[in-house]
């Protein structure tokens, strides 16, 4: 890399697309124009045009699940047209945002109120996967435009150190849970929602407060009503949402109430024109086409094993978290299309943690690690918190770190500098080999304005649909998630034996002496 930087000035120029304030530096790769030039044709032969507009039209492209994949069409404005199954369903999606709006107005105002009356002062969203790590990293991420009179709090582990932590923070009368579920069947939020009603009938000394202080979002309704949620706290979605796909949905209702309904619409106005993007520009111009190309090229061609997200900015911490979910839990998959096991690698391991406190951990194996670890580095131009020098620090930090690890520093680099640090001989040769950097180490550079919602929208829409281009090339179904469903299968399963009184000996003697052990520990205490 450091010869092609060399030999052409123009190679930032090239390798770089710009969408409205969100710059996309991708020229410290691997590349040439060539390299891109087969990627593209890559792309070409596995129809990736086709593929865009089936998502987009609404075809049942998720064929395992039988349903079609419209995230897209719940970012969509009002006067469009998306038909699901021969129906518009713009009006749908409109008449939720709308009901998202009045409730959201109604706590705000205090119109919404606990059961004595008071007003909203925290909410607590209480789903998990899907149904919770997208608000959490959008709060999170968001948190300077969230409302001062609001807390946010979220509880997903079956782990009752989760819910019991954080009801310890709460006051009952001011507190509104949402129940979030696609399924509303799924054990972990379930479990913490029984425990939630118990807490607060237990706090209140009435049933009748359940009505006042839970709302839910799923796409059961006759669950949500056997819970007892009233019908009007109720939102709805619909199959088509996948659970990683779903923060634009009802399921960002907890992102509503805390930033406000206005920003979550600009959330939804960002995410919309990363899609009106990705659907129209051309392939080589595209962002999520080029940085879903990108990670094929790693992948499949350097065979890397993990590729890091490494966010210049505080309130990105939960990104690289969201991100392992919308990633793995799409691509992480061994069968194609067709049903036949692939014989070639699919997703790798996503994973990273905010800029600069990563440096002080895990750089290291990236500078010198014997892997190649790609990495993107994501980072605003302007800070929420314009304190001193802080900002220019951070961003000195992402910019050098992109610099080394392609520049890398070589032997002759080496020696030069420990000679100046007065090292010759014996000392200076031990040491050298271990002040060398390889460099040619990839890395992409996402540099935006400031992280406001809209900005927000389109970061996520982009990943969105790099998974999308990378489901393709590897034809691959990226929006079942079969593998989850096999642990939801055996837990259930081995629950009644961890209660029972019968040592139990049906399983492999590791699990079985793990069983037994608790069992018998359960039965002591
Ligand atoms: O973790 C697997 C999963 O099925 C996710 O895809 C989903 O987001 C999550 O469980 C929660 O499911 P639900 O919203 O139905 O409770």
């Amino acid at each position: 890399m450091r010869e092609m930087f060399a030999a052409d000035p123009n190679r930032f120029d090239k390798f770089s697309l710009r969408l409205e304030g969100l710059l996309f530096d991708y020229s410290k790769n691997l590349i040439t124009e060539k390299t891109l030039a087969l990627l593209i044709d890559l792309a070409h032969q596995s129809n990736l045009k086709d593929w865009i507009e089936r998502q987009f039209n609404g075809e049942k492209i998720n064929a395992s699940e039988g349903r079609a994949v419209l995230h897209t069409a719940l970012r969509s404005p009002r006067d469009h047209s998306v038909q699901a199954d021969g129906k518009n369903i713009i009006p749908d999606v409109h008449r939720v945002l709308d009901h998202i709006r009045r409730y959201t107005a109604a706590v705000h105002s205090g119109a919404a109120s606990g059961y004595t009356g008071k007003k909203i002062r925290h909410i607590v969203n209480i789903g998990i996967g899907g149904s919770a790590l997208g608000p959490l990293m959008a709060c999170e991420a968001l948190k300077p435009y969230g409302s001062a009179d609001l807390s946010a709090h979220f509880v997903s582990n079956v782990d009752a150190s989760d819910i019991a932590e954080t009801l310890k923070k709460l006051d009952p009368e001011t507190t509104l849970f949402i129940i979030s579920s696609k399924t509303f069947t799924t054990q972990e939020t379930i479990t913490n929602a029984r425990t939630a009603r118990a807490w607060l009938i237990g706090c209140l000394g009435s049933e009748e407060a359940v009505a006042k202080h839970f709302a839910a979002v799923s796409t059961n309704l006759t669950e949500t009503s056997k819970f007892g949620i009233n019908p009007e706290n109720v939102f709805e979605f619909w199959d088509w949402v996948g659970g990683r796909y779903s923060l634009w949905s009802a399921i960002g209702l907890p992102i509503a109430l805390y930033i406000g309904m206005e920003n979550f619409e600009r959330l939804l106005a960002g995410a919309h024109a990363m899609d009106e993007h990705f659907r129209h520009a051309p392939l080589e111009k595209n962002m999520p086409v080029i940085l879903g190309l990108l990670g094929i090229w790693y992948g499949n061609f350097f065979g890397i094993g993990s590729y890091a997200i490494l966010p210049y900015d505080q309130y990105l911490q939960r990104f690289p978290a969201y991100l392992q979910q919308l990633e793995m839990e799409s691509n992480g998959k061994r069968v194609d299309r067709a049903g036949h096991e692939v014989d070639y690698d699919t997703h790798f391991t996503v994973w990273g943690e905010p800029g600069t406190n990563g440096q002080h951990s895990f750089y290291q194996l990236i500078h010198q690690g014997t892997r190649m670890v790609p990495a993107d580095f994501l980072a605003p131009l302007a800070s929420h918190n314009p304190i001193g020098e802080h900002h220019a620090m951070l961003l000195s930090n992402c910019f050098a770190q992109t610099e080394a690890l392609m520049l890398g520093k070589t032997g002759a680099e080496a020696r030069t500098e420990l000679t100046a640090q007065g090292l010759s001989g014996n000392a200076l040769e031990t040491l050298l080999p271990y002040k060398i950097f390889p460099g040619n180490r990839p890395s992409n550079t996402l540099l935006f304005e400031k992280l406001d919602p809209y900005t927000l929208g389109m970061l996520v829409a982009l990943y969105e649909q790099k998974i999308f281009v990378q489901s393709v090339v590897w034809n691959i179904n990226a929006f079942d998630q079969w593998g989850v469903e096999f642990g939801k299968q055996l837990a259930n399963k081995l629950l009644p034996e961890l209660r029972g009184k019968e040592t139990v000996t049906s399983h492999d003697s590791s699990t079985n002496n793990l069983i037994n052990l608790y069992r018998n520990r359960r039965n002591v205490s």
